[in-house]
């Protein structure tokens, strides 16, 4: 049977998931409860990774060494960098990019780590295909959108770095994870899909928006990833 790991940074984009799980058993490592069970008839990893792009890579790591996992799907919220793209709604990774890695000095584009062969990190079709199919049945209320996500190690509250962020990266929406998770799974040839729910819209709002929103943001993901695991 196929396993799936799915990560979220925090206890909030995660807790909900694993209280629908069956048949649960708990494995610590690195600081972080890893949960193998059933969810919507799939055999699940779930894990909260804690913030930012080291302890994402890290868990990501650990799920496909220790749990073998087939792909990996990291669920959470991010900040809107498109007017169209409002808070509620859904972006699922096409891609993803680190916007805070900048060797420039050495020739390389922002992005790129040097000496990887690639600054982004293709996602899944195949599961953002379903991921898109279920999104659209079970959050009719939203509008779902399919681009590059944007990561780093910096809560985006301001406009001019949320302007030099799209600038660099042509980003959809940006977060603290996606992009370690998408390198780790890169490397290990695992198939990955980022699924952000918007919280705020990355600018001097953020940080009002983010607690107000983050709530609703968080069970249109949940409603997404539980439906999405019966789906595959
Ligand atoms: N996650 C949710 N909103 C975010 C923002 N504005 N910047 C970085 N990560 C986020």
């Amino acid at each position: 049977m196929n396993t799936i790991g799915i990560i979220g940074a925090m206890e909030e984009e995660v807790a909900i998931l694993k209280e629908k799980m069956s048949e649960v058993t708990v494995l610590e490592k690195a600081g972080m409860e890893f949960f193998k069970g059933i969810l919507g008839g799939q055999q699940v990893v779930i894990v909260r990774s804690g913030i930012g792009k080291v302890n994402a890579g890290i868990c990501t790591q650990i799920l496909a060494d220790v749990f073998q996992v087939n792909a990996v799907i990291n669920t959470g919220i991010a900040g809107s960098l498109k007017v169209e793209i409002n808070i509620g709604d859904i972006v699922l990774s096409t891609d993803t990019m680190q916007h805070d890695v900048d060797a420039r000095e050495f020739g390389y584009e922002i992005g790129q780590v040097p000496r990887m062969d690639t600054r982004t990190f293709p996602a899944d079709d195949r599961l953002r295909e379903t991921a898109l199919q279920v999104c659209r049945k079970v959050n009719p209320e939203i509008q779902v959108f399919e681009g590059r996500v944007a990561s780093g190690d910096q809560f985006v509250a301001d406009k001019e770095t949320k302007e030099k962020i799209i600038a660099n990266t042509q980003a959809y929406c940006t977060e603290m994870e996606g992009a370690a998770i998408g390198q780790a799974a890169y490397l290990n040839g695992i198939p990955y899909l980022v699924i952000r729910a918007i919280s705020d819209k990355a600018d001097d709002s953020a940080h009002m928006d983010y607690p107000a929103f983050e709530k609703e943001a968080i069970r249109h993901t949940v409603n997404l990833v539980e439906n999405m695991m019966k789906a595959l």
